[in-house]
């Protein structure tokens, strides 16, 4: 199988054994098999949050399990169940459309409702770790399907259990609970400007928030589908407040945001300060509108994208001596 299809990166990789997942049992069947066959396996999402550098040897899983319902119907609240393969724009709007709050600032983010827990989607103010009751997942050490509430995933910034143990849960359905009277999360600078007059705003619904949300995401994020990207490249990096002062000292400029005792860095603002923003090489380059995202022009290899964020590693490290760290999970052959 040609992987293109399969990741939003749309670099060209084979795998020599695929199959698709849509149970908890076609899931036992193939990890069966490739545990007979002696091959490791790879499972797939919606490819949004990927690197793959070569040709991929092990059983490629793509889960492709369906479902959306509700739940513990509760006054406002209510739980809205999603099986690992449900595109997860399609259930924020689905939520939203229903009059439910808490997930619609998430719009447009690419991928599954499967792989939103791995690195805790997040965007304007809100992650998924804010929803998220609990989920269940296949667990390869045991093969039993374990239940795992919130506090037991680690959620932190862009991180989760499901990214420290690599490999161990294959994560099957998530539960999200929704309420239809929270406030809504507007304080986010650009979401703020788009709804200027958001405290008095009864009217406002979910689904003008996704709406809103949508039209700040286009403006400076690729569609995947138009020009291949895996979202932000790189995470923001936290630094303690020293750190952060002294970096000011020599940067006025610099953007951070306050992240508990620590700053987050703007990574897109290291990388566009550096020069990178709207950087081509002949297939791979850097979004024009947006540095942390690295974009593939058209037959880029993973290991085009990757030799890339090595050199804006490189410069970042040398211009401010601040590590970057990348996102997206990198599958090497
Ligand atoms: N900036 C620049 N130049 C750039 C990009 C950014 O100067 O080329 C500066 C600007 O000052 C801007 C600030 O950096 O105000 C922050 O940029 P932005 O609001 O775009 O957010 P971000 O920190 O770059 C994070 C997430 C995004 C998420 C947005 C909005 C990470 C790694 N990325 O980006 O998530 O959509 O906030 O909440 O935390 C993703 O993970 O794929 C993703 C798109």
């Amino acid at each position: 199988v040609e992987l293109s299809a399969y990741n939003t990166l749309k670099v060209s990789a084979r795998a020599h054994r695929y199959t698709e997942a849509a149970s908890v049992d076609e899931l036992r069947a193939a990890l069966g098999w490739a545990r007979r066959e002696g091959l490791d396996t790879l499972v797939l999402g919606g490819g949004s949050n990927l690197v793959i550098a070569g040709d991929v040897s092990a059983l490629v899983i793509r889960m492709t399990i369906r479902e959306r319902s509700w739940c513990d119907v509760e006054g406002d609240e209510a739980t809205l169940v999603l099986g690992a393969g449900e595109n997860w724009h399609e259930a924020v709007l689905y939520a939203a459309a229903a009059g439910y709050r808490g997930i619609e600032n998430l719009a447009l983010i690419p991928g599954t409702a499967g792989a939103a827990p791995v690195q805790n989607i997040g965007a304007y103010g809100v992650e998924l770790a804010d929803t998220l009751v609990s989920l269940a997942a296949l667990d390869t050490h045991t093969d039993e399907v374990v239940e795992l509430k919130a506090s037991d995933c680690r959620f932190g910034y862009r991180d989760s259990l499901f990214k420290q143990q690599s490999g161990r849960y294959i994560i099957l359905m998530i539960r999200l609970r929704l309420c239809r009277s929270y406030p809504f999360s507007l304080s986010y600078g650009e979401l703020a400007n788009y709804f200027p007059d958001q405290p008095g705003a009864e009217a406002l619904t979910p689904l003008a928030v996704a709406h809103g949300v949508e039209a700040i995401r286009r403006r400076k994020l690729p569609d995947p589908l138009q020009l291949p990207n895996a979202g932000s490249f790189f995470k923001n990096p936290v630094v303690d407040r020293d750190t952060w002062q002294r970096l000011r000292a020599s940067h006025p400029q610099m953007v951070a945001y306050p992240a508990g005792e620590s700053m987050k860095l703007a990574a897109g603002w290291l990388i566009d300060r550096c020069g990178w923003k709207g950087y081509r090489s002949s297939h791979v380059g850097v979004h024009n509108h947006q540095a942390l995202v690295l974009v593939n022009h058209g037959g880029g290899s993973g290991r085009d994208v990757l030799e890339l964020a090595e050199r804006i590693r490189r410069d970042v490290r040398e211009t401010f001596g601040v590590d970057l760290e990348v996102e997206p999970r990198i599958v090497s052959g």
